[in-house]
């Protein structure tokens, strides 16, 4: 027995900016990173904080599932930083929503949902919870480098939510990392030890684009593979694919060799940018608001990361 998805949710902040705002103030154009990427526009943390976000996200996806926050056994919040080191972001949902359920966040960069999915798995299996609220709430405009067009461009902010149910709907599940900094971000701020030796480095994140590119093709397409292979089925089984939103050349790229629709591969890249951890939450929630799921149909998260961390997630849809 394993889980299935019993209610969803997603906020994003109010601000939206578009490529033509960021030209503004990069040597970047609209027509660059559309065509490169497939964005057009994201949305940026200004005045909200991101557990507020984060919060309202749980609501959501609570009252979607019809559970109170009492019924919660674990509270799991993937996010690479939130707005305390401590409390932790799950921590902080957890008390706003009344639960005193075990919490913690969960830093798999832009894989940390479906990490969270696996954990909220093996706790259900195990028989140490029943209800899992799965959390996702990234606040990528405060970690990245504002004068690096390289990198900048690419991410949005925003939160979403999940409740996982002990029952029948998950098929599969594979993770994976490589351990490499083709991705990093030093995190060294505020250190004042008298001891410290270390250089202080630059705080935002650093990116090999081109790196991060050749491994995003080469892990999804594996992951997939191995998430189908596990569940008993093939690639072209699958009813949606629900791909991490880095790109729409490395999405399409990872899925050329299994020829699916592109009607089938669900993309909100244009209006909201790379949310890290929250892009797959976030489409989730949106493409189930617009009731495109069936009972019955098999869905299949993907994602990469830094870390570098891979893996792809198999569930059936079990909802009206
Ligand atoms: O969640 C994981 C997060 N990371 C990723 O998903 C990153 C994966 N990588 C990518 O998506 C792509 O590698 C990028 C979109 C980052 C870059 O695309 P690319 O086609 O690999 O471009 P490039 O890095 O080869 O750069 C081509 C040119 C360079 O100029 P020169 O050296 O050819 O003169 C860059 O300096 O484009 C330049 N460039 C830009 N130009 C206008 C880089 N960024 C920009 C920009 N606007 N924003």
């Amino acid at each position: 027995m394993s889980f299935y998805i019993a209610g969803t949710g997603s906020v994003l902040p109010e601000k939206v900016v578009s490529n033509d705002d960021l030209a503004q103030f990069l040597d970047t154009s609209d027509e660059w990173i559309f065509t490169r990427t497939g964005i057009r526009r994201r949305h940026v943390l200004t005045g909200e904080r991101l557990d507020d976000l984060a919060v309202a996200a749980a609501e959501q996806a609570l009252s979607d599932a019809g559970v109170k926050g009492e019924e919660v056994d674990l509270i799991l919040c993937a996010t690479m930083r939130g707005d305390f080191y401590t409390p932790s972001l799950a921590c902080t949902v957890g008390g706003a929503i009344g639960s005193h359920a075990p919490a913690f966040d969960v830093n798999a960069a832009c894989v940390g949902v479906l990490y969270c999915m696996e954990i909220a798995d093996s706790f259900i299996a195990a028989g140490k919870a029943e209800t899992v609220l799965i959390v996702s709430a990234e606040a990528m405009s405060k970690l990245v480098d504002w004068t690096d067009r390289a990198s900048c461009v690419l991410f949005g902010d925003g939160a979403g939510a999940m409740v996982v149910r002990k029952g029948e709907g998950r098929l599969s599940g594979v993770l994976r990392s490589d351990p490499s900094f083709a991705i990093h971000m030093p995190n060294l701020e505020g250190i004042n030890s008298p001891y410290n030796q270390v250089p202080q480095e630059k705080l935002a994140m650093v990116m090999d684009g081109g790196e991060v590119y050749k491994f995003a093709v080469n892990a999804m397409g594996h992951r997939i593979e191995e998430a189908c292979a596990a569940a008993g089925i093939a690639p072209a089984d699958v009813d949606w694919y629900l791909p991490h939103q880095a790109n729409v050349r490395i999405i399409d790229a990872s899925l050329k060799k299994y020829r699916i629709p592109k009607e089938r591969v669900l993309l909100n890249i244009s209006e909201c940018g790379n949310m890290s951890a929250t892009s797959v939450m976030v489409l989730l929630d949106q493409y189930a608001k617009k009731g495109t799921f069936r009972r019955g149909d098999k869905l299949l998260f993907v994602a990469f990361g830094g870390g570098l961390t891979s893996g792809a997630v198999v569930s059936v849809w079990n909802r009206d």
